[in-house]
């Protein structure tokens, strides 16, 4: 989604502020500019399209400045043209917004009524506007500012440069994260440390309602009620070598390959190999005192939750309740009133979980998130935090974080199963030594890989594919749907396999592929059962199963052969060939894999 970089330098701004959007690149967008000031006005360059474009317009009609800001924009209101681009920009006044300004309409309005004439279809405009016309109305720049977040509603971090002052960048957050860098007699602002780390690694966060005055000696932090406040400066840990697809043709690739790597140092947080126990840190979060655990994510995390649902009741006996985030934060739910509540993001950004999880905590909920990046927003408001050990992940489609959710979440599931006294200390034992071994099994899996793209080829000229799954492995029919759908950008929906009679088995014909998730466990032979249901009707179901489990299947149209797993354990050792497929599938149709249309990597709009 939409980024945010801001420097105030020693010399010309404008390649670095490439630089630091090039970092930002992953979160995906559809149009880039950079704004600077140069002899007391303000001047940008902006084009729709990849930042590589934006590096054209640059080269050709380059824009000099010691201060500016840049924006990758991940389009909501207004289509991805240039004219729509930001920085958005008055005479006196160019900003960069990421969010959405709900009451624009009525702001745009009211501000049309007094002559001042719009050039975009955006939202973000007003903001521009309203300072500049305070501006004229004798307001300092800061005040100016100031006057304008009062009157904006919604979401926002803004970063906003005035054309008389070529040091001073005035920056505000409320929903969406906004980070101030300090470097040598040079200042940064950008929408996350990531950004910042090829400038600086002495990052301060605002906090919620915050907006801040930054000139090159430093920094004036003000609260929502417009005091002076401190917010603690951190030593940011996140590396600024750009990430590199390690000689995969996609960051997808890297990070499907990688899992087996990642989900053992997400293991090694949690587990003692030694004893075969966890870790002190698996248990920070008290499991014991609660009668019920909310858990709440989106997309790719809130399957992992649906999976993490089957192993807190299977182990610790504790009954959960799972919604997507959009969906709990507007429910009026009846609170425990010594409930948990658990958070899944990979981002730890995405506006709805973070809203959720406010909500939660505002009834009084013990908060706990599971994050991959510790320094974000959610990480920042829960009362114990879970970090997942996966690294950047830049595709936008996620793999590795997913796996690594699983990883630590099973952990915690374990945890609670000890600290409630369902699951003994052998119990333990039997468990973890079960997840220890998926990062092997994962592997093997992988080496399917020659097979997995030969069915790609013809899975890519499907028009619809399902995917069944029953018990744990429904939530994975789920993700390979979803993971298909976003990156080949066929469609495709998961089922439970028990449901298939209830609806959705009008669709198979024999133009239908079926993906069946069906490794040998106790619910294996209902659900080959139903995959016989799609024969007889035509279908065509690709089984991935065990050995034992496709020699006991009878003909399919495919097969893909997954290493025998722990039953329990097969979501996170089945993710690698599901991931895979959806891989193929989209490179097969050649596709953006890592940037597919429409999706942002970090979700920070409801
Ligand atoms: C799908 C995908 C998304 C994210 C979702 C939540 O491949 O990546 O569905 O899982 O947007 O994002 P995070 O985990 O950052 O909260």
């Amino acid at each position: 989604m939409c980024g945010i970089i801001g420097i105030l330098g020693a010399k010309d701004v404008s390649q670095p502020i490439v630089e630091g959007l090039k970092r930002l690149e992953y979160r995906g967008y559809d149009s880039a500019g950079v704004a600077t000031i140069q002899n007391g006005a303000v001047d940008r360059r902006r084009a729709a399209g990849k930042l590589n474009v934006l590096v054209d317009v640059l080269e050709k009609d380059p824009l000099p400045g010691i201060i500016g800001i840049g924006h990758t924009r991940w389009a909501t209101h207004g289509a991805a043209i240039d004219a729509n681009a930001h920085p958005h920009a008055t005479e006196t006044v160019a900003i960069v917004h990421n969010g959405i300004i709900e009451n624009f309409r009525e702001l745009r309005e009211e501000l049309t009524e007094k002559g001042r004439h719009f050039e975009s279809a955006t939202d973000s405009e007003v903001i521009a506007q309203l300072v500049c016309a305070y501006m004229s109305e004798q307001m300092s720049p800061a005040e100016a500012f100031r006057k304008m977040l009062s009157r904006i509603r919604g979401a926002f971090a803004i970063a906003a440069i005035v054309g008389a002052d070529e040091d001073l960048i005035l920056v505000a957050r409320k929903g969406s994260p906004l980070a101030i860098g300090r470097g040598d007699n040079e200042m940064y602002v950008g929408s996350d440390a990531f950004a910042l780390a090829p400038f600086t690694n002495r990052v301060t966060y605002l906090d919620e309602g915050d907006h801040a005055i930054v000139t090159r000696g430093g920094f004036e932090i003000f609260n929502e009620a417009g005091e002076p406040a401190t917010r603690q400066e951190i030593v940011s840990s996140v590396g600024d070598a750009l990430v590199d697809k390690d000689g995969h043709r996609h960051f997808m690739a890297k990070e499907i390959y990688e899992q087996p790597e990642v989900i053992g140092h997400t293991l090694s947080r949690y587990v003692d190999p030694t004893t075969g126990a966890l870790h002190e840190a698996a248990h920070a979060f008290d499991f014991k005192s609660i009668d019920r655990l909310i858990i709440s994510a989106c997309g790719t995390a809130y399957y992992a939750g649906l999976i993490a649902k089957y192993w807190f009741e299977a182990w610790a006996k504790l009954a959960v309740e799972i919604d997507i985030a959009s969906e709990l934060r507007y429910r009026d739910i009846p609170y425990a009133e010594n409930g948990g509540a658990l958070f899944i993001s990979q981002s730890g950004e995405t506006a709805d979980t973070l809203a959720a999880l406010r909500e939660a905590k505002s009834q009084g909920q013990r908060i706990a998130a599971v994050v991959n990046v510790p320094e974000s927003s959610i990480a920042r408001d829960a009362d114990v935090v879970f970090p997942t050990a996966a690294g950047p992940e830049i595709g936008v489609a996620s793999t590795k974080a997913f796996t690594c959710q699983l990883t630590t979440l099973a952990c915690l599931a374990i945890a609670a199963g000890r600290q409630r006294g369902v699951l003994s200390e052998e119990a333990e034992g039997r468990v973890i030594s079960a997840l220890m071994e998926t990062p092997r099994l994962l592997a093997q899996a992988l080496q399917q890989e020659d097979k997995i793209e030969k069915i790609s080829g013809d899975l890519a000229n499907a028009r619809d594919i399902l995917y069944i799954g029953r018990g744990v492995n429904f939530p994975v029919a789920l993700e390979g749907a979803l993971k298909l759908k976003e990156i080949s950008y066929i469609h495709a929906e998961g089922y439970a396999a028990g449901e298939l009679k209830h609806g959705p088995i009008a669709l198979i014909d024999e133009q239908v592929p079926v993906v069946v998730v069906a490794p040998s466990d106790r619910h294996y032979e209902k659900t080959i059962s139903n995959m016989h249901e799609i024969i007889a009707r035509g279908g065509r179901p690709l089984l991935i199963s065990d050995a034992e489990g496709i020699k006991n299947a009878g003909e399919v149209w495919a097969a893909i052969e997954a290493p025998t797993v722990d039953p329990m354990m097969a979501p996170i050792v089945y993710a690698a060939p599901i991931q895979l497929l959806a891989y193929f599938t989209a490179t097969t149709k050649g596709t953006d894999v890592d940037q597919p249309r429409n999706l942002a990597k970090s979700v920070t709009v409801e």
